[in-house]
């Protein structure tokens, strides 16, 4: 029956939270590798634990996806209540489509919630000189020290050879990405099953150093599919993270 669901979850949400060594796991119900509608619960759960964490002044940085696009789609009006909320990108272009860029999610949760953003133009597949005097605009030097300025991260979590086709990764990458045995990418990094960096995806931003200055970080990914990913990511999480996400993933990396 349902009861005996609910406290099965909160079992399991427990467990996954000693095994991974996080803040707070929640997990909803389902699969979203089966069951399309699952990912719009981790967006609502999401939107939720935002909602009690968000006071006064706040800058949300915010990564790409569609697990990304399904929170800002759970993000209302009401939601943000009194606070001044800022939305960014966590990081510059980092080879998504423009729907699953994080510039597009900040626009659609500013939008949601009455909110303002930033967005963060830097190209991706320029010379070296090219990026190096983008990155020197005063534009792009203002917005990426609004996002140094972050008090909450929000981001997903991709399956490794899943996130590098998506993102038409040159060849030599995909090498070092494979060679590496990446498992697990969140935000450019990709990471192997010991939870170290093998890769990263040459971009301006948050760095993963800057996490642990970080107040709140909101992981959301679900699918069994994602198991192995979650897991390895989680493992270079600072121990401030809440990890979201479903009982087809918590069940698999639990097994
Ligand atoms: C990317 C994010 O855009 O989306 C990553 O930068 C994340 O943090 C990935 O791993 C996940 O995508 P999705 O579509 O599976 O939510």
């Amino acid at each position: 029956g349902i009861m005996r669901d609910v406290s099965g979850i909160n079992e399991m949400e427990e467990r996954l939270k000693k095994e991974l060594n996080l803040q707070e796991v929640v997990i909803v119900p389902g699969d979203s590798d089966e069951t399309p509608w699952v990912k719009q619960e981790l967006g609502r759960a999401c939107a939720k634990r935002m909602k009690k964490r968000l006071v006064g002044e706040n800058i949300i940085a915010v990564a790409g996806g569609t697990t990304m696009a399904a929170v800002a789609d759970m993000l209302t009006f009401d939601f943000i209540g009194n606070t001044n909320t800022l939305f960014v990108p966590a990081r510059g272009g980092i080879g998504e489509d423009v729907k699953n860029e994080a510039n597009s999610i900040c626009a659609k949760m500013a939008e949601n919630t009455g909110c303002k953003h930033r967005v963060l133009y830097v190209p991706d597949q320029v010379s070296k000189e090219v990026y190096d005097s983008f990155v020197k605009e005063p534009i792009i030097k203002e917005v990426l020290s609004l996002i140094k300025k972050a008090n909450m991260v929000l981001h997903g979590i991709g399956d490794a050879n899943v996130m590098a086709e998506r993102r038409n990764t040159k060849e030599e990458d995909m090498k070092i990405i494979q060679d590496g045995h990446a498992v697990g990418e969140a935000f450019g990094y990709y990471f192997n099953e010991a939870g170290e960096v093998v890769h990263k995806v040459p971009t301006v931003g948050l760095k993963l150093d800057d996490f642990s200055h970080i107040e709140h970080v909101l992981a959301v990914a679900g699918g069994s599919s994602k198991a192995k990913a979650i897991k390895a990511c989680m493992k270079s999480a600072t121990n401030s993270t809440v990890l979201i996400t479903d009982e087809g993933a918590a069940k698999k990396i639990l097994s």
